[in-house]
């Protein structure tokens, strides 16, 4: 078989090189999945240039924590999967259910644990989901991060969205427009931000019905609740960091939450203080558990949504797929494999 591995103190794509090896050999309690195919996250660029927690990687590793396939053979013991099965790994092996934990185990395609980019993967039965039946492999493989994130930042907070309520979305990247495909499926009024009026266009096809440029409105977060249907947005999806928490807690609304994901920029003002006049609050998220991914995808095929997928690139040009998406994607990049 073929994998991808980044080269341990790898600080760029010059690390990255394919090779061929034996296929995994199951173990008891695992699964042998033959992968169809990855997503980038905004993370694994982090992983490539040694920015990621823990810095640079320690030794030879996998990269990419987004993968769909199927299942091919399953170690002794296994009760949840059977050969045929469609699957996708979960972002972290070991966090089952309930609020985050320090047992939540090791994420996929960083130091310490080889991710998703290869033709054959193993993983532990507890590590892997079914992914839903109306996704392709492709569209599928854009959730186990990206998805699941979205997921909790609108339904496992304070107040779960619904119909009515109005979204925010920073940027139109890969949590941002699945985000905005879950918000749309739930009733919510969702309002999107971008550096440009064309990617408002098209998340406008997705179902947005609030718009702001950000490069032209840098303090775009007054706009964004005037664009609102209710004076603001009941959940914030803030993948920007510290460039735009202010702004992110002008757009939010009285008794609101901003969804702490993202690290785009870090420098900024973070003082908290305007929330408290609204009595809005911060929720820090670390992607999602085995329930949440479980929970979107039953949704998914409930609702019919589709994710956003911006390109996909064969499995001989992941270099590509990753200067592709460092260039600004609208959604998400997949990786045929
Ligand atoms: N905490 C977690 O569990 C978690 C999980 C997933 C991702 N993340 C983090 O969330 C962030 C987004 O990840 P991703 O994978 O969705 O990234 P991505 O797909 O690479 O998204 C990048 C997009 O973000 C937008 N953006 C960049 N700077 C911005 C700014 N100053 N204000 C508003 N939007 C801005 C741009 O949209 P336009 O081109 O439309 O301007 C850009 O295309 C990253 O920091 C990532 O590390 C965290």
């Amino acid at each position: 078989m073929k994998k991808y591995v980044l080269k341990a103190g790898s600080t760029s794509l010059e690390s990255l090189v394919i090779i061929e090896c034996d296929e995994p050999k199951v173990k008891p309690g695992e699964v042998l999945i033959r992968v169809h195919a990855c997503s980038l996250n905004f993370r694994d660029q982090a992983v490539v240039t040694g920015n990621y927690f823990g810095g640079v990687l320690t030794e030879d590793t996998v990269p990419l924590s987004d993968g769909a396939g199927e299942v091919v053979a399953v170690g002794d013991g296994v009760t949840e999967f059977k050969a045929g099965d469609r699957v996708a790994g979960l972002f972290f092996q070991n966090w089952h259910d309930g609020p985050p934990n320090p047992a939540a185990g090791a994420a996929l395609g960083a130091s310490g644990c080889n991710g998703m980019l290869a033709e054959y993967v193993a993983l532990p039965e507890r590590g892997v989901v079914k992914i839903a039946d109306s996704l392709s492999y492709e569209e599928a493989a854009t959730l186990p991060c990206a998805g699941v994130t979205a997921w909790n930042a609108l339904m496992c907070g304070r107040n779960p969205i619904k119909v009515g309520d109005c979204v925010c979305v920073l940027g139109t990247g890969g949590v941002s427009m699945l985000a905005l495909g879950i918000a749309h499926a739930a009733g919510a009024h969702v309002v999107v931000t971008s550096s440009s009026d064309e990617k408002l266009e098209r998340a406008k096809k997705l179902g947005a019905s609030g718009f702001v440029n950000y490069r032209n409105t840098p303090q775009w977060g007054p706009e964004a609740a005037a664009a609102s249907n209710k004076g603001g947005a009941d959940v914030v999806v803030e993948v920007g960091g510290a460039g735009t928490l202010a702004q992110s807690m002008q757009a939010v609304n009285f008794n609101g939450e901003i969804a702490l994901i993202g690290v785009l920029t870090r420098d900024g003002d973070t003082t908290p203080h305007p929330l408290m006049m609204k009595g809005s609050s911060i929720r820090g998220i670390f992607v999602g558990n085995k329930t949440m991914a479980r929970d979107l995808a039953a949704a998914i095929d409930v609702n019919g949504m589709k994710p956003a997928v911006d390109k996909v690139f064969p499995f001989k040009e992941a270099a590509e797929a990753y200067r592709y998406q460092t260039r600004g994607a609208f959604g998400k990049v997949v990786i045929r494999v």
